[in-house]
C-alpha cells in the first residue's frame, strides 16, 4: 500500500500561475482547498468502503440469485453488481458524494474563470496577436461524440464561447483538474507529459524528432515537457476547441515557448503532409472519443508518421483478461454518473489489434506503466500516487519509472501504449 496516511494535500495556491491563468480570492482559494481535500478523501478514505459493502452485504445475495436463476455456478457481470449495489445505501451515498463533489468542483471553476470573462480574453488576445503559431479554424464542425455531452460534468465542455475570443472553458479545464484529480498532475498539471518525455528518451534514445504532434493537446499543459525536451523540435498541439487553443497558445507563449503552436482540427482527418511526423503523442484523450474516432485516428497517425516515427498515448488502462469484475464495475462509474459515455468501449477494446488494423506492425508495438512524473518543489511527493485515479488504473508490473520519492510504490499506474512505424 502506498503510505499516505497523514499527508495532505497540497493547496490551490501552489499550483503554477502563468500570463492567463485565473485569478482567485480567499474564498475561492479555500472552496477550491476544501473540493481538493473532499476529492481526496472520497478516494482514499470512502472508495475503499465500497468494496467492503459489496463483499459483506451486496455479493452473498447476488451470488445466490445468481446461482438460482442461472441452476449453476454464478457469472456475476460489472453490470450485475452495479445494479445490485445500487440498492445498497453505503453506495449510493459514496456516489451520491462523489457526483455532487465532482459537479461543485467543476462549478466552482466555472464560477471563478467566468466572472473573469473579459479579462482573460483579453490577455490571451494580448498574447495571441501577431503571432504565425496559432491557427484557429472557423470550418470546423465540433463532432457529435463530442458536442453530446459535457465530459465529466465540465459546464459548457471544451469548445463553447460565451463571448468572442472566449477563453474561459480552458481556463475552467485548467483549473478544475486540480480539485478532481486531486492535485495529483503536479503544480503546472504536467505530470504527465513529463512522464511521457521521459519515456520517449529511455526507450528510443535514437529518435530525433523533428516534428511532434500532441493529438487532443487541450491548453498544451502536457505538450510543454516535450518542447522543452526537444527545443529543436517544432511540436504542434491539435485540438476541436478553439478556447482551449487560444489560452494554450497564450499560455505557451507567456511561459517562453517558441516551437510550440496550437493548429485546430480533428485528430482523425488534421490535414498534415503524411509521412512527416516524427513523433505523435497523446493525454487522456481516448477515452472522450467514440471507437469509430478511435479506429480512424489510428489510421491518420499512422498515416502521418515518417518511417521510424514513434506513436505514444497516456491513458487509462484497458481492461484484459485479468482485471477483476469488481475492477471492472468501479473504473466504469464515470460512465453512468460522470458524462463519460465511451470508458467501458474503450476499457475492452483491444488496442493492440486496434492499432495493428491501423497499419501498424505488431513486432514494434509496446505498453508500459508509469507515473505521473511531478516537478520537485512547489508539490508533496504524494500528489504522484494518491488519487482518485487509484482504482481506475492498475499495477502493470515494473515497466514504468519509479520516480515517487515515498518509494516501494509498485500500483495505480498510469499505461503508456503504442508503436513505432
Ligand atoms: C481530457 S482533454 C485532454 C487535454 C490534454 N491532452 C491534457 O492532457 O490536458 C481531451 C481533449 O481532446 C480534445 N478532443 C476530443 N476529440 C478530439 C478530436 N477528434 N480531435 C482533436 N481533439 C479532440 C478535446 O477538445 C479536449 O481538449
Amino acid at each position: 500500500m502506498p503510505q499516505t496516511t497523514g499527508v495532505l494535500p497540497p493547496t490551490f495556491d501552489r499550483a503554477d500561475g502563468h500570463a492567463v491563468f485565473p485569478q482567485t480570492d480567499h474564498d475561492e482559494t479555500a472552496r477550491m482547498n476544501f473540493l481538493t481535500g473532499l476529492n481526496v478523501h472520497i478516494g482514499r478514505t470512502l472508495s475503499p468502503g465500497v468494496r467492503i459493502t459489496y463483499e459483506n452485504r451486496v455479493k452473498p445475495k447476488l451470488e445466490k440469485a445468481m446461482r438460482e436463476k442461472a441452476n449453476g455456478g454464478p457469472t456475476t457481470s460489472a453490470t450485475d453488481i452495479r445494479k445490485a449495489m445500487l440498492h445498497d445505501t453505503y453506495y449510493q451515498q459514496w456516489g451520491a458524494l462523489r457526483r455532487n463533489t465532482q459537479e461543485a468542483s467543476q462549478q466552482a471553476s466555472r464560477e471563478i474563470a467566468l466572472r473573469q470573462v473579459d479579462a482573460l480574453s483579453a490577455k490571451a488576445a494580448n498574447l495571441n496577436e501577431g503571432r504565425n503559431t496559432l491557427s484557429l479554424d472557423d470550418s470546423l464542425t465540433i463532432p457529435a461524440y463530442q458536442a453530446a455531452v459535457d465530459n465529466h460534468l465540465m459546464p459548457g465542455s471544451y469548445y463553447t464561447e460565451a463571448v468572442p475570443g472566449d477563453v474561459t472553458a480552458a481556463a475552467t479545464y485548467e483549473i478544475s483538474l486540480f480539485p478532481i484529480g486531486g492535485a495529483s498532475f503536479g503544480a503546472k498539471g504536467d505530470g504527465g507529459g513529463r512522464a511521457m518525455a521521459n519515456f520517449v528518451r529511455d526507450r528510443f534514445p535514437d529518435l530525433k524528432p523533428k516534428r511532434i504532434l500532441d493529438i487532443g493537446g487541450g491548453i498544451g499543459g502536457n505538450t510543454l515537457p516535450l518542447a522543452a525536451a526537444y527545443p529543436d523540435a517544432d511540436v504542434t498541439v491539435i485540438d476541436t476547441a478553439a478556447p482551449m487553443l487560444r489560452y494554450g497558445h497564450a499560455r505557451a507563449q507567456s511561459m517562453g515557448h517558441s516551437n510550440v503552436s496550437f493548429m485546430q482540427g480533428l485528430a482523425e482527418t488534421v490535414d498534415i503532409e503524411p509521412g512527416s511526423v516524427d513523433l505523435i503523442v497523446s493525454v487522456m484523450f481516448w477515452h472522450e472519443t467514440s471507437t469509430k474516432t478511435v479506429r480512424d485516428a489510428l489510421a491518420h497517425m499512422h498515416s502521418l508518421l515518417a518511417p521510424g516515427g514513434v506513436m505514444l498515448h497516456l491513458e487509462q488502462p484497458n481492461f484484459d483478461d485479468d482485471t477483476p469484475v469488481f475492477e471492472r464495475f468501479m473504473r466504469d462509474w464515470d460512465a453512468y454518473y460522470n458524462n463519460e459515455p465511451f470508458w467501458p468501449k474503450l476499457h475492452t477494446l483491444d488496442m493492440f489489434q486496434a492499432m495493428e488494423d491501423a497499419g501498424f506492425d505488431k513486432d514494434k508495438l509496446f505498453d508500459a506503466g508509469t507515473e505521473a512524473d511531478i516537478e520537485p518543489g512547489r508539490f508533496q511527493p504524494w500528489s504522484t500516487i494518491v488519487t482518485r485515479h487509484r482504482h481506475e488504473t492498475k499495477d502493470l508490473g515494473d515497466t514504468g519509472r519509479k520516480l515517487s520519492a515515498l518509494g516501494g510504490y509498485k500500483g495505480e499506474r498510469w499505461w503508456l501504449f503504442g508503436g513505432r512505424k
